[in-house]
């Protein structure tokens, strides 16, 4: 992260010049057509006084995004010559950033020459600038403004005060259009911070209160999911990760953190016969005192017992910067960062059709550059299973229906008691993209999901060319989770099943880092050309249209890929066989000079 602090200076010069006023373009404000939405979910405080603060973010038009596009492809493809090639952060940088110049002129033109008869602003632009910063990739600018500069320098009227039920913390938005002179426009592709709309704050998992003692038959093996069994289930039981340069995070978005506390009891109770780190070995960003949130717990405590013993990251993105969107904001955090952590697990989804989809589509090359350099991203894909939409079409969410990440479904243990098959679970979030357009990778399995299904649903409830998702599935129910120093039974979500994927790939990079072989990077198209590696899931349904006369289901699973449990759930010693040979096949010798 660089600060731009001789940007005022250049405003003055061109103000000295008395360039004619420019022609101003008009920017939409994403958050006013979600105002009413949002505001049922938040608490309005009211008009932002002047001096609070308001955050932009703008999306600099990026260099050669078709070449980032193929790269990306290639060095996932265990197909192609460059598998496993990837790139460093700084060449990432060259590929697709822009340089200090490009960077000083969107903030002079943004800011100063628009304003050359007016002494008052040109001074103001002169302060602001300094609050402005650009990622170490070039290719975002953060930039911070009194609202009283905001408001002057992008002609808006007011700023509205949020907060969040329950929390403190406060979120500065306007439903103003922007109005930014068009030689600025002309170089940004995205504006988020003060115009997004609010982050979603609907709480995926939840607490399921079913009575096991009801059920409880002979031969119980377990009563509820804790690591001994995820472990046995997958066939991890006896591995321990190994290389010290493997690591693996679970970014958490929203004021969710853990605690140390939750972790050692964790332990005591779930933590033996199997090596594992006693606590988190990286946070970013403060996490305050207080309660833990159960979604932070449940990713901590399985993240580190699935994956276990391997390096964990906690990235606390809340922590880092008030006000912005989390997700975005982790993302130019990773960006920012010259080592993360191989593998990411995040349980963040938004319906996809409530996302802008400039932002979506800027966000998808944010996921390229993550796996062009080698990053594995896992996403839950949701906990509402096909999703409705006014009870006459299905809501996929976002971005589990981004082609550029792995997304993980939940499943169920067909006898909870037992370490056996699982079935698909209606929660399960799958489906179709109404956006995104089926990448290569999937085609051949998905169109033979579509060509023998025998329950689909009605056509107009799904766009058959879209991505579809999930792409894995792990159990997702019944997880023993210790949240501010209790065991709570029952918890259920896919955020529950991604962090257990993530673990056993974490698993699977550490095999290939002792070999000195490169990191699994995008898993997709290794994980497509390979099905038999993971066991098919053939029963169960996704959730669909309730109240629907026609419709209450979503996806039924079967045979091969379906949008309920994707390929299935992992089992770790077909895929580590099929990662390692090939990544041997073409890494005789790692790494590569580039
Ligand atoms: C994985 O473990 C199960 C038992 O839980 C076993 O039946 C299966 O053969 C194992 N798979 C492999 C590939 O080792
Ligand atoms: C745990 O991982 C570290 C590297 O991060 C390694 O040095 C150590 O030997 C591992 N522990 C075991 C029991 O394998």
């Amino acid at each position: 992260m660089r600060f731009l602090a001789a940007l005022g200076l250049l405003a003055l010069n061109s103000s000295a010049e008395k360039l004619a006023f420019e022609e101003r373009a008009t920017w939409k404000s994403h958050f006013k057509q979600h105002f009413n939405e949002n505001t049922k979910l938040w608490d309005n405080l009211g008009t932002a006084p002047l001096d609070e603060t308001a955050v932009f973010i703008f999306g600099l038009k990026q260099k050669n995004v078709e070449i980032l596009e193929r790269v990306f492809w290639q060095v996932s493809d265990p197909d192609s010559s460059q598998y496993g090639n990837f790139l460093k952060n700084s060449q990432i940088s060259k590929l697709v950033g822009r340089d200090k110049h490009f960077v000083e002129l969107f903030l002079a033109r943004l800011s100063g020459e628009n304003f050359v008869e007016d002494e008052e602003k040109v001074y103001l632009s002169q302060q602001s600038a300094s609050k402005c910063t650009v990622n170490s990739n070039m290719d975002w600018v953060t930039c911070e403004f009194s609202v009283r500069d905001a408001m002057r320098l992008f002609d808006i009227q007011k700023f509205h005060v949020f907060r969040k039920p329950g929390s403190t913390r406060k979120y500065i938005r306007t439903t103003s259009y922007l109005k930014i002179p068009q030689s600025a426009a002309a170089m940004i592709d995205y504006i988020g911070g003060a115009v997004s709309k609010l982050p979603s704050v609907h709480q995926k998992l939840s607490i399921d209160r079913e009575d096991f003692g009801k059920t409880i038959k002979e031969n119980v093996r377990h009563i509820g999911n804790y690591p001994e069994v995820i472990r046995a289930r997958y066939n991890i039981s006896s591995e321990t990760g190994r290389h010290p340069d493997n690591s693996q995070c679970t970014p958490q978005f929203l004021e969710q953190y853990y605690h140390q506390g939750d972790l050692d009891l964790f332990w005591r109770l779930y933590g033996k016969g199997y090596e594992h780190r006693q606590e988190i070995d990286k946070v970013v960003g403060d996490v305050p005192g207080g309660l833990s949130g159960i979604e932070a717990s449940l990713d901590t405590q399985y993240i580190m017992s699935t994956g276990n013993n391997i390096t964990t990251w906690f990235w606390y993105t809340a922590g880092r910067h008030e006000q912005q969107e989390p997700f975005l904001q982790w993302l130019i955090d990773l960006s920012n960062e010259e080592n993360p952590p191989l593998v990411n697990s995040a349980s963040y989804s938004d319906k996809e059709n409530s996302v802008d989809p400039d932002y979506m589509k800027r966000i998808n090359v944010e996921f390229m550059k993550a796996g062009a350099r080698g990053l594995t991203l896992l996403f839950a894909s949701g906990d509402d299973g096909a999703g409705c939409q006014e009870n006459k079409r299905f809501e996929p969410q976002w971005p589990s229906t981004s082609p550029y990440v792995t997304t993980v479904g939940g499943t169920a243990f067909i006898h909870p008691f037992d370490i056996g098959e699982e079935e698909g679970y209606d929660i399960s979030g799958g489906g179709f993209s109404d956006v995104f357009e089926m990448p290569e990778y999937q085609k051949e399995l998905v169109a033979s999901f579509l060509g023998t299904s025998e329950k689909l649903p009605p056509d107009d409830y799904y766009r058959p060319t879209g991505r579809g998702y999930p792409d894995i599935a792990a159990v997702s129910n019944h997880y023993w989770v210790v949240n501010n120093r209790v065991p709570v039974p029952g918890v259920l979500g896919t955020s529950a099943s991604c962090p257990v994927v993530a673990g056993i790939l974490a698993h699977i990079n550490d095999y290939r880092l002792r070999s000195n072989l490169p990191p699994l990077g995008f898993v997709n198209p290794l994980l497509y050309k390979n099905p038999d590696a993971i066991t098919d899931v053939t029963q169960g349904y996704n959730a669909g249209c309730d109240l629907s006369e026609y419709y209450d289901r979503g996806f039924y699973a079967q045979k091969g890929w379906d949008p309920v449990t994707g390929l299935g759930n992992p089992n770790f010693p077909t895929m580590l066989k099929v990662a390692m040979d090939a990544a041997l096949k073409k890494h005789a010798k790692y790494p590569v000079d580039n």
